[in-house]
């Protein structure tokens, strides 16, 4: 049944250096294959598509002779392109097309979960490049670590040198629980706590554990977009419901999430758009939880620095049914190399995570945690975290002032509490995606928020890191995106 499609079809837009071409073909491919264009639906006309994705029309009728050569589109350019009834992974291999054929040759035979996965994108820069929203790595003590790591090697028992338990270094543990406890609001015991490697392995796990394919999982829009493929890719159905200056809106996610059985949030500042989760929702959302049976993944991911307004606890320290799954990371407030993060899960979970982390790695590095644990226990944590804040705080004002001297009418930049990032909202009159490509090209990463959003219009915003950039950098970016900004402009009144 050939179905007509009216919607505009909602891509994530593209990662920096990803061709274009390469980008509209992986996005449609994924739109068909996680089902969001059904099959049979009719696609936009090439020329519609080309001008709603901002490519040129060859790259938009290449992008669907390849599809159509792999079977995944049917019909001509022209008198109408549809979704394929059957794909090409569904047919036996002798009945597939010579192009689909070949393809499959080169391509290996992979999993419907590692299918739907995005490429990896590696990201190399030695250089700090203004405005990647990353820690300010040089400023890490790394000669204290590096004599810590010593230390705890030198003095490493035998028991520590052997296999662990799935759940982490035991003494590491006990500190994350006090440390939570004490910054968070988070009430816990070390049995409930689990060390990870990030919040990105504590959300592998907790799918695992909480969904079956086809559950419905209710996520912010917009949202950190792995998190939403994570969920796809391991068959569950995304279900995005929009958030303001309250965080996300709870009445929406009851409307449009009937019986979801997991609800991800980030309470201490939205990501990206960074509002703080209101008490009256935290209440709803808890409640709303409790009531349908749904888990909650706190991602509580850079809540350490928080620059204004009061210190506000987790949600888990609120709840009073036990039903959220908290996650934090030193990534952002250490390195993002230490590859370290915890969860606090549920008393009535604990068994059936550490279960599955066993069975997944074993269990984290202990010589690291070890290191971390006597980081955390001899104040040294909290010491880098006051110097952090107040460094950040100076840097958020410098990014303020040279965005009001040389960007003012064009930029504004959001108040923001907390985090490493500010969103700069456009003039109406200004395209996110192309500022940020023209920015590229004079070495700046000013990354649009459109790449994080799910279904929702796209809004032209850019999102701006600060922390790891010293004045100079921060004033050099911003000069560089005035330029580009002025380009833009005569490039758009030329055409
Ligand atoms: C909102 C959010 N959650 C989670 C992560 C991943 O955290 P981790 O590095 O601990 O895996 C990020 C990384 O940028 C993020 O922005």
């Amino acid at each position: 049944v050939k179905r007509r499609t009216t919607a505009e079809l909602a891509l994530l837009g593209p990662a920096p250096r990803v061709l274009r071409q390469q980008w509209l073909y992986d996005e449609l491919r994924a739109a068909i294959v996680d089902g969001r264009l059904a099959r049979g639906a009719q696609l936009p006309a090439t020329r519609d598509l080309a001008r709603q994705c901002g490519v040129s029309r060859g790259t938009a009728v290449a992008v669907f002779e390849q599809l159509r050569s792999e079977g995944y589109l049917v019909g001509r350019i022209g008198a109408g392109t549809y979704v394929s009834a059957t794909f090409p992974e569904e047919l036996p291999p002798h009945s597939r097309g010579p192009a689909a054929r070949a393809d499959a040759a080169a391509r290996p035979r992979v999993s419907r979960f590692a299918s739907r996965l995005s490429p990896v994108q590696t990201r190399i820069a030695d250089v700090p490049r203004p405005f990647l929203p990353e820690p300010a790595i040089e400023e890490f003590p790394i000669t204290l670590w590096a004599r810590m790591a010593g230390r705890c090697l030198r003095g490493a028992t035998r028991s520590m040198l052997r296999n662990a338990d799935p759940r982490g270094y035991r003494p590491l543990r006990q500190a994350i629980a006090e440390y939570v406890g004490a910054s968070r609001g988070v009430a816990c015991t070390a049995e409930q706590v689990l060390v990870v490697s990030g919040i990105q392995h504590g959300l592998d796990i907790t799918t695992r554990v909480l969904l079956d394919s086809r559950h419905r999982v209710c996520v912010e829009d917009p949202c950190y977009p792995v998190v939403a493929a994570m969920f796809t890719a391991a068959g569950a159905t995304v279900v995005p419901v929009g958030v303001d200056d309250e965080g996300l809106d709870i009445e929406q996610a009851k409307r449009w999430c009937a019986r979801p059985s997991l609800i991800y949030v980030t309470p201490a500042h939205q990501f990206p758009l960074g509002s703080t989760l209101s008490l009256r929702r935290r209440i709803q959302l808890t409640s709303w939880a409790h009531a349908t049976g749904a888990w909650i993944f706190e991602d509580d991911y850079d809540s350490e620095y928080r620059f204004s307004g009061p210190p506000i606890a987790a949600l888990k320290a609120t709840d009073p049914h036990d039903r959220v799954v908290f996650s934090g990371s030193f990534s952002k407030v250490l390195l993002p190399a230490l590859r370290l993060g915890y969860l606090v899960v549920p008393r009535t979970l604990v068994e059936a995570f550490a279960a599955a982390r066993q069975h997944i790695d074993g269990h984290p590095s202990v010589i690291d945690q070890a290191v971390m644990c006597e980081f955390l226990t001899q104040g040294h944590f909290g010491r880098h975290l006051r110097r952090m804040r107040e460094l950040y705080a100076t840097r958020l004002a410098r990014l303020r002032d040279a965005t009001d001297r040389l960007l003012r009418g064009a930029f504004t930049l959001s108040d923001i509490d907390a985090g490493l990032h500010v969103t700069a909202w456009l003039a109406p009159d200004l395209n996110a995606e192309r500022l940020a490509q023209d920015a590229l090209a004079h070495d700046v990463h000013a990354i649009p928020l459109s790449r994080f959003v799910l279904r929702r219009s796209r809004p032209q915003g850019l999102l701006l890191g600060f922390a790891a950039y010293d004045r100079a950098q921060i004033d050099h970016g911003v000069e560089r995106l005035a330029i580009a900004l002025e380009r833009l402009a005569r490039k758009t009144g030329a055409g």
